[in-house]
């Protein structure tokens, strides 16, 4: 009689992000070690039915992956299985869909299927372990929005990407002395642009979880140029709303899916240009965050999470979402983490410790104030005073920071100085 294995399934659904493969290698070895055949089906929750679409997977065809950005899998976002319109409300799965993936589970004899996914394809396992499929999740988004975990793999990979293009932009607008605004996503959650934002050295930072207004965002330019620095860099999250609430969209969707983002950054420029008179230039990251490799704190992430999620089918803890919280990868009802949105906590360590620093929110015009607390917001008429009544391009420098100081230097020495003094984070 020849041997039956025992048989788990894994998809990748939704946007794709960083770290995918990890996961698929990680659950691929960890359930080859435990006596598991492994399929892997394609383009998410669409190769589990009509037609059925999967390959089998193993140590030798997913050696190497473990570096590869995207998902060997492929993925699709949402397609026939939309279990949520929007952020959050539920719609149910078609009753006809749900039987042929019944149906798929018993012809390959699936013992688990391993769901990784964002909040929408995670709603889409939690209505399959509500229909009785054994089914088991691996929270995934560069957003970090998922609650119940304190890191998605993927985000710190887009956050280095999004660091990286503030590195160069930061030379680029030091030389040309220029306002260089950096458009990131994350949906209606700013962990990507606080993170890049700190690490990259922005100095004003705009993000859903902190009303901001543009007199502010002007306020802090144009202190800066009093300061003698020249040049500023805006980070702005593509779900930031404007000052009157308005989300800037890139294309309104009229079926299930969600409404995608996109402008803001462009939006910011041009009032930053019209207001103060600053040359002001746009830098819309987009997918340029989703795509490449995982970073190693990604990878590590990632391939624990696939090895985990393979352990909690073996110990049949169905209808749970591997989640990290440190030091610790444990588990969780997907329920209790869908639909919940993390978004950043406005009073958290990274936003006291940027404000103490000086760096800008848009909700103040004061950047120094008591530690950990921002200022109490100035009345528009009062940042008007301050604002210079010509175009302000032409700002004066104050008396420590003049080139009176610098008289004794050589003429490069001084330009030199007033380059580093101007690129001084
Ligand atoms: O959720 C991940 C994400 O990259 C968001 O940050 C972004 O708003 C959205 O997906 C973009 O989606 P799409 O790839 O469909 O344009």
């Amino acid at each position: 009689m020849s041997h039956v294995a025992k048989r788990i399934g894994i998809l990748t659904s939704g946007g794709d992000c960083p770290g995918l493969n990890a996961v698929i290698r990680g659950a691929v070895k960890t359930a080859e070690r435990h006596g598991y055949d492994v399929v892997g089906f394609i383009k998410g929750y669409e190769g589990l039915v009509d037609p059925v679409t999967y390959i089998p997977l193993n140590g030798k065809n997913t050696a190497g992956i473990l570096t590869q950005g995207g998902t060997i899998l492929g993925s699709t976002n949402k397609g026939r299985f939309a279990a949520t319109v929007g952020v959050q409300d539920r719609i149910e799965i078609d009753p006809v869909l749900m039987a042929g993936v019944q149906a798929t589970y018993e012809q390959l004899g699936l013992e688990g299927l391993i769901c990784v996914g964002g909040d929408g394809s995670l709603a889409v396992a939690q209505q399959f372990h509500e229909f009785g499929l054994p089914v088991v999740g691996v929270p995934k988004t560069i957003d970090n929005d998922l609650s119940a975990t304190a890191f998605t793999f993927g985000f710190d990979s887009a956050v280095a990407c999004a660091t990286d293009a503030l590195d160069r932009l930061h030379t680029t607008a030091a030389s040309h002395e220029r306002v260089l605004v950096l458009e990131v996503m994350g949906r209606h959650a700013g962990w990507i642009g606080l993170y890049s934002g700190i690490a990259g050295g922005g100095d004003v930072i705009l993000i859903p979880e902190i009303p901001w207004t543009f007199e502010n965002v002007c306020g802090k330019i144009l202190e800066r140029d009093q300061q003698g620095k020249k040049f500023t860099l805006v980070v702005v999250a593509e779900g930031a709303e404007l000052p009157d609430g308005e989300l800037v969209t890139a294309e309104r969707r009229q079926d299930t899916r969600q409404t995608r983002l996109g402008g803001i950054g462009n939006v910011v420029a041009y009032e930053i240009e019209k207001r103060i008179g600053r040359e002001t230039r746009v830098c819309v990251l987009g997918h340029l965050q989703r795509g490449g490799g995982p970073t190693t704190f990604d990878r590590v992430l990632a391939t624990q999470f696939g090895s985990h999620a393979v352990r909690l089918i073996i110990e049949g803890k169905f209808g749970d979402m591997v989640c990290y919280q440190p030091p610790s990868i444990m588990s969780v009802p997907i329920v209790t983490a869908v639909n919940k949105l993390s978004q950043v906590d406005a009073n958290s360590s990274a936003v006291q410790a940027a404000r103490a620093m000086g760096i800008s929110f848009g909700d103040t015009t004061e950047t120094v104030g008591p530690f950990g607390r921002p200022n109490a917001l100035k009345s528009n008429e009062s940042l008007n005073e301050s604002l210079p009544s010509s175009e302000c391009t032409d700002i004066e420098l104050t008396p420590e920071l003049s080139p009176a100081g610098l008289e004794a230097m050589p003429a490069e020495w001084e330009a030199a100085a007033a380059y580093a003094d101007a690129a001084m984070w």
